[in-house]
């Protein structure tokens, strides 16, 4: 559950850094005090926690170098051994806010983070916030949305959650919150277990069979040790496998054994370890394809796909309306720009319009980054139209695509341009026709074709065509 946005965690500790993982949507590993100063500088993150590589006096002296503006300050929090040669006293008279000690008081973090997280939103004028969620296991998870498929995907979520149902199947499309879903799984599920994330299609075949399964030493080549495998390391929590359908086919064989039997083996080893944690699997692909074209097991389809929780895509009818919630939400909560910069802090209707428009093949993920870049091209303390950049999907650039999902302007000269496209795209290029069609001469029509340097559209990869990397025109008329 993503309680802050950022953390920067600074010594060499792991565990420490597991349980910030847990409670912040990023976090930042520093493994010494120089090269935390540069990250503290340039993301300012909402906490930093030392590990007991630092005396007090270097962190007193760590913050008062990095303290610049006191409004500003990141909490600090020592997450130290049980027994170090200093007391909580000493730590907190060096300027952190917060001892911990030992892995059951790292636990703690969880409640300081939330503590956190309060106050800051309110200074960030973040009451509206609550609004943005339709309830706590959303506002736990930060999914952001009220409409009616947010609503019905989280009561699922909240079904299988609490059933007993293990393996977990999420589907949907890129960047449609698949992840987000799964650790909101996992916060109903497991309170204290770890959530363990691998990325099956980041991993050759080898790597992530030692990933997941964990080996023995000398089982291959390299292998100078044992490894727990990540089975292993999720315990009694969660493991995600995202991305499954990336999985080679013989892993998959061994990962419906585990499903099956609730054992696995280490790679080179013999003992049969049990596999208590819960498996959420991810898919963007259709697997029911996937199966068909026999690059995924039919049998492993059918344990994973119980009580499957698929996620509509931002432009489904049922979505729609969570796009402006979204994009404000973004607004509010990003730390993109400079803190020395004016705040912008509303989006035209203009631009919302615009937002609306578009089909968003990426998703929500595409959404953030196109607020994020707008918040950092806009000059006004608004995001108007001309600050909206978004690369437009070749369902909406097709010629005969209606014109109100089309145009994100009104220049006549981008709808003239379009005009002439479409009579030369729909003509196969004959500019005969084309120039009759349009009720002007060849001749007009050659200097069109040249001044807007139209040209025969290529053929385009994966549905897009990049045509927006710039901003657009400016805005024609100033409303809201
Ligand atoms: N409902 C939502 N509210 C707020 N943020 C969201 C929502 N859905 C997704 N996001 C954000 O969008 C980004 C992508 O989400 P996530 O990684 O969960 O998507 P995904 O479906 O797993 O994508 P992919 O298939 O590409 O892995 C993340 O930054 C996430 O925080
Ligand atoms: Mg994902």
């Amino acid at each position: 559950m993503s309680i802050l946005r950022r953390i920067v965690v600074i010594g060499r500790k792991s565990q420490v850094r597991d349980i910030a993982q847990e409670v912040a949507h990023e976090v930042f590993a520093a493994d010494d005090l120089a090269e935390a100063a540069d990250i503290v500088n340039t993301v300012t993150p909402d906490m930093t926690i030392f590990d007991d590589t630092f005396t007090p006096d270097r962190i007193r002296e760590f913050l008062r170098t990095t303290d610049n503006d006191p409004s500003r300050r990141p909490v600090s929090v020592a997450a130290v051994a049980e027994e170090t040669p200093f007391s909580n006293c000493e730590y907190e008279n060096a300027g952190v806010s917060h001892c911990l000690r030992g892995l059951s008081e790292h636990r703690r973090l969880h409640e300081i983070a939330l503590r956190v997280a309060a106050p800051e939103q309110d200074r960030r004028g973040d009451s509206g916030d609550s609004a943005c969620f339709v309830n706590d296991i959303a506002a736990a998870s930060g999914m952001v949305g009220r409409s009616e498929a947010v609503r019905s995907t989280l009561e699922l979520i909240r079904l299988v959650a609490q059933s007993r149902c293990n393996p977990i199947l999420v589907t949907g499309e890129t960047g449609t919150g698949k992840e987000l879903a799964a650790k909101a799984i996992h916060t109903i599920r497991h309170e204290d277990g770890p959530f363990v994330a691998v990325n099956c299609a980041a991993l050759t075949a080898n790597l992530l069979e030692s990933e997941l399964f964990g080996h023995i030493r000398g089982s291959f080549t390299g292998a100078d040790r044992d490894k727990v495998g990540l089975l292993e390391y999720a315990g009694e929590g969660t493991l995600f496998l995202d991305e499954i359908s990336e999985m080679p086919l013989d892993l998959q064989a061994k990962l419906l054994r585990v499903l099956q039997e609730r054992t696995f083996r280490k790679v080179g080893g013999v003992k049969d370890l049990p596999c208590q944690a819960t498996i959420i699997a991810s898919s963007n692909r259709n697997l029911r394809k996937e199966v068909d074209e026999r690059r995924f097991r039919q049998d492993l389809y059918y344990r994973l796909n119980i009580c499957p929780i698929e996620i509509a895509p931002l432009r489904s009818c049922e979505r729609r309306e969570d796009i402006r919630l979204l994009a404000e939400y973004f607004l509010r909560t990003s730390n993109i720009c400079n803190h020395g910069r004016r705040r912008v802090s509303a989006i035209t209707p203009l631009a919302l319009e615009a937002l609306q428009r578009h089909d968003w093949p990426g998703n929500v993920r595409e959404l953030r980054n196109v607020i994020e870049r707008a918040m950092l091209l806009e000059s006004t303390d608004r995001i108007g139209l001309r600050s909206i950049v978004i690369e437009t999907t070749q369902a909406e650039a097709m010629p005969g695509a209606p014109v109100s999902r089309r145009t994100r302007d009104f220049s006549l000269e981008k709808a003239e341009r379009e005009l002439i496209a479409r009579a030369l795209h729909e003509t196969g290029w004959q500019k005969t026709q084309a120039a009759s069609l349009l009720g002007i001469t060849r001749a007009t029509l050659y200097a069109k074709v040249k001044q807007y340097n139209i040209q025969k559209q290529k053929p385009q990869l994966d549905g897009i065509e990049l045509t927006g990397c710039r901003p657009l025109e400016p805005e024609p008329v100033a409303v809201g």
